[in-house]
């Protein structure tokens, strides 16, 4: 049985004081996470105030990206070595956002997945098709092709190593695909990842709220779910702990 993956996303919202004030109405909800995982991806800059108030909650911290370097002359990039000294467990790496706006390709999402996975951080690749390439009929082949480069002649352990499939026409749109077609979409991935698929835990990501997230997360193939607009209020991502935990 795959451990359910709850992660949510802050992309660039919430500096130190938003933080403590969405963790003080979080942690005062006494939520439990006993038999699934979960984690939250603040900004970098909130990421030492997140550890500490989350520290021994069962709610670890991520970042949203990392450099494939540990140092050197890479102005404005940030370490795997500076987040593992701050106490983070999770990264994502390739979100549609980081693809879209900042040119990172498969082979950039790889170098970043491969210094992760050495540095013993738990990996989130986020891989998804726009919408034209859906309604060309690509998906799929956009989908296998981000997963087989990006994860191109890395060695990895299942467990450390989860996928996120975000259609990118279904992040912050409101609208989602149906959760059987999700389904389908994940029993694909997990047929190109092979052997190691059976392990690999595959999230969906894309406009997850609390009235949806039950009817993705009783499918299959779906693992957990990558969250963003709704994690951002304590309520909704409090509330779709506690769905997941019901599952
Ligand atoms: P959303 O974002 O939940 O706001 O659609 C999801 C994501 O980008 O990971």
């Amino acid at each position: 049985m795959r451990k359910l993956l709850i992660g949510g996303n802050w992309k660039m919202h919430k500096g130190i004081k938003e933080t403590e004030e969405f963790s003080k109405v979080l942690l005062n909800k006494e939520i439990k996470t006993e038999g699934i995982d979960v984690f939250i991806a603040p900004p970098f800059t909130s990421i030492p105030t997140a550890v500490e108030i989350f520290k021994d909650t069962g709610i670890s911290i991520g970042a949203q990206n990392l450099f494939w370097e540990e140092e050197g002359a890479y102005t404005g990039e940030v370490s795997s070595l500076f987040l593992k000294e701050l106490g983070v467990k999770w990264v994502i790496i390739g979100h549609s956002e980081r693809r879209n706006n900042f040119f990172e390709t498969n082979e950039k999402v790889r170098k970043k997945v491969k210094k992760a996975l050495q540095k013993d951080l738990n990996v989130v690749i986020c891989i998804g098709e726009k919408e034209e390439e859906r309604e060309e009929g690509r998906a799929k082949e956009v989908v296998e092709k981000q997963l087989q480069e990006g994860l191109l002649g890395l060695e990895y352990n299942p467990e450390k190593l989860s996928i996120a499939y975000e259609p990118v026409w279904a992040i912050g749109t409101g609208r989602t695909p149906h959760p059987e077609d999700a389904q389908r979409m994940h029993s694909i991935i997990r047929e190109i990842l092979g052997k190691k698929g059976e392990e690999v835990r595959i999230m969906y990501g894309g406009s997850v709220k609390t009235n949806n997230v039950g009817d993705f997360l009783k499918q299959g193939d779906i693992d957990g779910a990558l969250i963003g607009g709704a994690s951002l209020d304590p309520d909704s991502f409090a509330e779709i702990i506690k769905i997941a935990r019901g599952i």
